[in-house]
C-alpha cells in the first residue's frame, strides 16, 4: 500500500490508530483488539486494483469509476482469503463499506447480519476519511465530522457511534466535550 498510494496508506494507518484506540475504550480482549487492529490496516488494501488517477481523481467520479472504487472491499477480501487471517479480519474487510439499512456494498447487508467489529470499523473509517485531506476536499474539523456520523441513524449503530465521541475527541484535542 506504501508503495502504491501514500494518500491511501496514511489513511490505513490513521483508521488503525483509531480502530486500536476505539478497541480499547470499549473494553474489548486483546484478541478482538489485535484483529480489529489489523483489519483496519488491511481494510483498503483492495484499492491497489484501482488506478490512482481514480482514488486521487480532484473531481467527481463517474458512474464507471464509482462502480470500480466500490469493489475495493471485494478485491481485497480476495487477496488475503486463504493466507490464514482470521475469519473476523477478512469480514471487516469485506463488509465495512456495509449499512445498517441494507444502501452499503458490496453484499448489501442489514442490521444483524452486520456484526459488532464491522461497524466498529465503520465508525473509524468514516470519521478518518471525513477529518483527512483529499485532493478534492479539505480535511473536515473534528467536531462537524462527528457530528455527521452522529447524523447517520439507521446507516450506523447509535450506540457505537456515542461510545466512539471520546476517541474522536482525543484524536482532535479541541473536540468539545459533550455538551
Ligand atoms: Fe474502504
Ligand atoms: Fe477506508
Amino acid at each position: 500500500m506504501h508503495r502504491f498510494d501514500d494518500i491511501t496508506h496514511q489513511h490505513c494507518l490513521l483508521v488503525a490508530g483509531l480502530a486500536a484506540a476505539f478497541a480499547k475504550s470499549l473494553g474489548l480482549g486483546e484478541g478482538e483488539c489485535h484483529r480489529l487492529t489489523k483489519a483496519a490496516l488491511l481494510h483498503d488494501v483492495g484499492k491497489i486494483h484501482v488506478p490512482t488517477a481514480i482514488l486521487n481523481k480532484p473531481g467527481k467520479l463517474d458512474a464507471n469509476e464509482m462502480a470500480l472504487m466500490k469493489r475495493h472491499p471485494e478485491l481485497g477480501f480476495a487477496m488475503l482469503t486463504g493466507q490464514a487471517f482470521h475469519p473476523e479480519v477478512l469480514q471487516v474487510v469485506r463488509s465495512h463499506h456495509e449499512m445498517l439499512d441494507g444502501s452499503g456494498y458490496p453484499d448489501g447487508l442489514k442490521a444483524n447480519e452486520i456484526p459488532d467489529l464491522v461497524r466498529v470499523m465503520t465508525v473509524c473509517d468514516i470519521y478518518a476519511a471525513l477529518i483527512e485531506r483529499r485532493s478534492y476536499k479539505a480535511p473536515m474539523p473534528g467536531e462537524k465530522a462527528f457530528a455527521i456520523l452522529d447524523g447517520m441513524t439507521g446507516r450506523l449503530d447509535a450506540a457505537i457511534v456515542e461510545a466512539f465521541r471520546p476517541v474522536a475527541r482525543a484524536f482532535v484535542p479541541r473536540f468539545p466535550p459533550h455538551a
